[in-house]
């Protein structure tokens, strides 16, 4: 006899049940993060002073060319698109020495970002991690991210089942979660070489991806590239505050705007970069606001789809990204499921006030 429709109900329930249960029991089975130190830490009451002008000198400039105190015997090295990105292994980052640290910054500044596998850097604390990273210019105190209780220095990127920031930075009706920018380009001093360890990772998905905007300005015609030269564009901080209120999270610094041109050159490699991105670009100086849009929207898309001179970075444990935030952007790629956390750890150096070409 065929089951009446109370009991279909009761056994749909009672699968129901199980589903919960086993959700529930593989929940438990999670100890948490693998490094709970860097768990994202909010104070909405923490304040920072307005951040202030510092002298900044690159460390790659001081660099060997040859870059011996990095690239030894022992290291190999992958480049993954002719433009941009380069594995790097059989190196530590925490056993460089000054001429290899001021090495790796001039390395970064010429590949745009080195991926450097199964490294002890997530190990060494952060005490030896900010010393590090600071020798790339005083490190930003980030106005709205979660940081670390006790050390503001760190910007934390954490998804998971119980936290989900890309959910608060991405509206929710988008196609897709790519979102193009470089990092707090709002600041008067933006940053340089950016240090991006990785903690926790799903086994696949949330990749970087990252584009060269020195290929992307290369790309334009002698013309175009002429006419950008001359043009500065405002880069703000107020929209990144205004989620943050809204939300009940901090603002730990009143929100900064800032005016960089639209081509910048790097103090130690001399190429030209655009600098102009989605996150924080809102428009052009002295153009009105359809003309400002236009060429804003054009210069997105074509560093949007230019897939020959982006690449996609992927994690494994020990992964730690180097990227230089001058002649790159990049976006989080948010494709895995949040029951799966991933964990990863910002240490974010501002360099010189840019140069226009
Ligand atoms: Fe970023």
């Amino acid at each position: 006899m065929a089951p009446s429709v109370s009991e279909i109900a009761t056994q749909v329930q009672e699968a129901t049940n199980n589903v919960g249960k086993l959700n529930l029991q593989s929940a438990k089975q999670d100890n948490g993060p693998s490094y709970p130190l860097y768990y994202p830490y909010y104070d909405v009451n923490e304040k920072f002073p307005p951040t202030e002008i510092f002298e900044y000198s690159d460390p790659g400039a001081r660099a060997d060319p040859a870059k011996p105190h990095l690239l030894n015997a022992d290291t190999k090295v992958h480049h993954i698109s002719p433009f941009i990105g380069t594995e790097v292994s059989g190196v530590q980052i925490s056993q460089l020495s000054e001429e290899g640290l001021d090495e790796l910054a001039l390395y970064a500044a010429e590949r745009k970002v080195l991926i450097f596998r199964d490294q002890d850097f997530k190990d060494i604390g952060p005490d030896r991690q900010i010393e590090i990273a600071k020798r790339y210019g005083q490190i930003q105190r980030h106005p709205t991210s979660p940081n670390v209780k006790g050390y503001p220095e760190f910007h934390v990127v954490y998804r998971g089942a119980e936290h989900d920031r890309l959910k608060d930075i991405i509206r929710s009706d988008r196609i897709n979660r790519t979102q193009w920018h470089s990092d707090i380009s709002y600041e008067k001093q933006t940053p340089g070489t950016t240090f991006f360890f990785i903690l926790d990772q799903p086994d696949v998905g949330g990749d970087t991806l990252f584009a060269s905007q020195v290929e992307a300005y290369n790309r334009l015609s002698p013309a175009f590239q002429q006419r950008l030269e001359g043009l500065y564009a405002v880069h703000s901080a107020v929209e990144q505050a205004e989620i943050s209120r809204r939300r009940g999270g901090p603002v730990r610094r009143e929100p900064v705007e800032s005016v960089h041109p639209l081509v910048r050159r790097h103090p130690v490699t001399g190429e030209k970069a655009l600098y102009v991105n989605q996150g924080f670009t809102r428009n052009i100086v002295g153009y009105k606001f359809e003309e400002s849009e236009n060429l804003l929207k054009f210069l997105y898309d074509h560093i949007a789809k230019g897939a020959d001179f982006q690449i996609r970075a992927t994690y494994q444990p020990g992964t730690v990204i180097v990227w230089d935030n001058r002649v790159t952007v990049h976006s989080a790629t948010g494709d895995f499921d949040t029951s799966i956390r991933r964990h990863a750890v910002r240490l974010t150096p501002q360099a010189e006030i840019p140069i226009p070409a």
